[in-house]
């Protein structure tokens, strides 16, 4: 939600910040702007849309400056349109400021401003928060930095803002709380993103900026303080990030790229710590927790959108392996509500970006209540990474695709080793069928692999129903939340309306739907269920809905029930959900494409969702 960059030092900063942007628009793309501070003063540029439209508007500016802000916005106040666009120039037209969060108080802020004489040109809390610090500095005669720090203890709400001053011309005053914020340190220059991904090219050296902090940025000198003005020692954090994980390397698009890397993610996610031959799985975080994991009364699993899919398959797999309890929380609906978290329960926060604002909070409060947090996350270093008490990365590398593909392959393949891990120790597993499962999960990269070989077919499959209005995804067991993510995944990225459901579930209702004009894709691998999905698929034929199945090499009942059929690779059923999401994966990515869809930044959606 929002992608903010800035740099301070002997470059010019215009090129950085726009490579910048470009890098973080999976966090919004409703408009991109740039403050550049030029000839002492502080020049504004901002534009509705993409950042490349900014870009083209400034094609022959003079943009000479060595200090400047940029931002890349996912609409919250405001409709998004040039004049909400960020950067904000305060009143006096001295200060310009980005944010990336929500002011919840803004309106109480704004009515104090307003009976002191304040006007506003936008409809945004940032342009709340940036008068009032003006107000407060002209009002206390105190520096900016001070100001801010009195600001902010009045302000309610998520934010990573970056300021900057036309009297102070090198220095980014930079605040979080709730909003992520790395600082890159080079050789006399500094640079600050949402991500490390504007900076590794410049450097490897970075320092993750805490909830309130505030960070004082010279090219030659940060300082890091908290809100009662002590001065906290950075930590510098070494990135192991390539720079080539982040750019398309000839694919058309990201989501596509990151749907073929999947053989090498899901291999990087089980590297050194399975051991199938030796029967061992090596989890740091599961070893050290392991009395904790294994006596567990409950495990609750909070997550949002994709990861919450994941969280689904692992809620069945952990009961069948475990038999543990678990429970799949939304964690926006978690916060709100007033759920009971004992001291023996384990939470589970499944998170691509470790930054989701309501994953954050819930288990800030699920914390609160003295449960142990177990992380499941993809970015290395982020918030809900550091606030866990224990985790395991899913080593899946940026994701950057809007559409969460490998780092949900990465998650299951987190969960499927802890569980197994665990069970291992509960005994809750045979050694026999332990084994065949470290096996299969072992081969799940190279079976991820063929089935990609067959993407064309897929590709022909979406073509062929890209003008439907409707699509149903059904699937029972573990390929229940598969059917799910099919349906997300599809809604996202070609705008098609789609549900998921239980295949069973949908007599009582979705059957409705049913005509010659609905295809509905069955998620139908040979499974314990199989019989009983193949009477769904009937049910379906018989109103003459399009069937499109996603079955097992070798199921010669399926294809005669199913309009069109892709086959994957026979899997035990607990691993079948690691190979049955990817034609559907690839099912949305081609339907996009066939309607002419910016797949990597679909309308109205953002990567990494820090506002609640
Ligand atoms: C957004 C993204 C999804 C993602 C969800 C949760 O909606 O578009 O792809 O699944 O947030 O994000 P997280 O980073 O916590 O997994």
């Amino acid at each position: 939600m929002c992608g903010i960059v800035g740099y301070t030092g002997p470059r010019q900063a215009y090129p950085v910040i726009l490579k910048g942007l470009k890098r973080l628009e999976y966090r919004g793309y409703d408009s991109a702007g740039v403050a550049l501070l030029h000839e002492g003063k502080i020049d504004v540029y901002k534009k509705k849309g993409k950042v490349a439209g900014l870009e083209e508007m400034l094609v022959g500016k003079n943009l000479d400056a060595n200090m400047g802000i940029g931002h890349t916005r996912w609409a919250t106040h405001g409709e998004p349109n040039d004049r909400n666009a960020h950067p904000h120039s305060s009143s006096n037209g001295k200060l310009a400021m980005i944010h990336n969060g929500i002011i919840e108080n803004y309106a109480q802020l704004k009515n104090e401003l307003i009976k002191n004489g304040y006007t506003f040109t936008s409809d945004t809390d940032t342009e709340v928060l940036l008068n009032f610090i003006e107000y407060i500095q002209t009002n206390n005669d105190c520096g900016l930095e001070e100001a801010l720090r009195i600001a902010l203890k009045r302000v309610t709400g998520a934010y990573c803002i970056l300021l900057m001053e036309q009297d102070n011309p090198d220095t980014i005053i930079a605040a979080r709380k709730g909003s992520p914020l790395v600082i890159g340190i080079g050789k006399g220059e500094h640079f600050l993103a949402s991500d490390a991904s504007p900076i590794i090219e410049y450097t490897k050296e970075v320092v993750y900026v805490n909830d309130y902090e505030l960070a004082i940025v010279k090219p030659d000198e940060l300082i890091l303080k908290n809100l009662g003005n002590e001065k906290v020692t950075p930590y510098i954090t070494k990135l192991d990030m390539q720079l080539a994980a982040i750019e398309k390397g000839g694919y058309d698009h990201f989501m596509l790229k990151e749907i073929f890397e999947q053989p090498s993610t899901i291999h990087d996610c089980l590297r050194g710590r399975l051991d199938a031959q030796a029967g061992t799985i090596t989890m740091s975080g599961v070893q050290e927790h392991i009395e904790q994991l294994k006596n567990a009364n409950r495990i609750m699993i909070i997550a949002c959108g994709t990861s919450w899919h994941a969280g689904l398959v692992a809620e069945y797999v952990i009961e069948e392996l475990c038999r543990i309890p678990v429970e799949v929380e939304y964690a926006s609906e978690f916060r709100y509500r007033n759920p009971i978290v004992n001291k023996g329960d384990v939470i589970i926060a499944i998170s691509q970006s470790g930054e989701t604002a309501d994953t954050l909070v819930a288990l800030d409060r699920a914390k609160e209540n003295g449960a142990f947090i177990f992380g499941v996350v993809n970015a290395v270093g982020s918030s809900i990474a550091r606030i866990s008490h224990a985790g395991a990365y899913t080593h899946a590398g940026p994701e950057i695709g809007v559409a969460s593909t490998k780092a949900f392959t990465g998650q299951l393949a987190v969960l499927m080793m802890m569980a197994l891990k665990i069970a291992n120790e509960k005994k809750t597993i045979t050694a026999e069928y332990y084994q065949k499962l470290l096996l299969e999960l072992n081969d799940v990269p190279e079976k991820v692999d063929a089935i990609l070989k067959n993407a064309a077919e897929i590709k022909t499959i979406a073509e062929k129903y890209k003008d439907a209005t409707d699509f149903l995804f059904l699937g029972r067991g573990y390929n229940f939340p598969i059917a799910l993510e099919g349906a997300l995944k599809l809604k996202e990225i070609s705008y098609i309306h789609a549900e998921g459901y239980p295949a069973a579930e949908m007599k009582h209702g979705p059957i409705a739907l049913v005509d010659e004009n609905l295809p509905v894709v069955f998620v139908a691998t040979k499974d314990s269920y199989h019989e009983k999905i193949v009477s769904n698929m009937q049910e379906i034929k018989a109103r003459k809905g399009k069937i499109i199945s996603i079955i097992t090499e070798g199921d010669t009942i399926s294809p005669t029930l199913s309009n069109d059929c892709f086959s994957i690779p026979p899997a035990d059923e607990l691993i079948a959900p690691l190979l049955s999401v990817i034609p559907l994966q690839l099912l949305s990515y081609y339907t996009g494409i066939a309607k002419g869809i910016d797949v990597d930044k679909p309308r109205n959606l953002a990567k990494s969702v820090t506002v609640e």
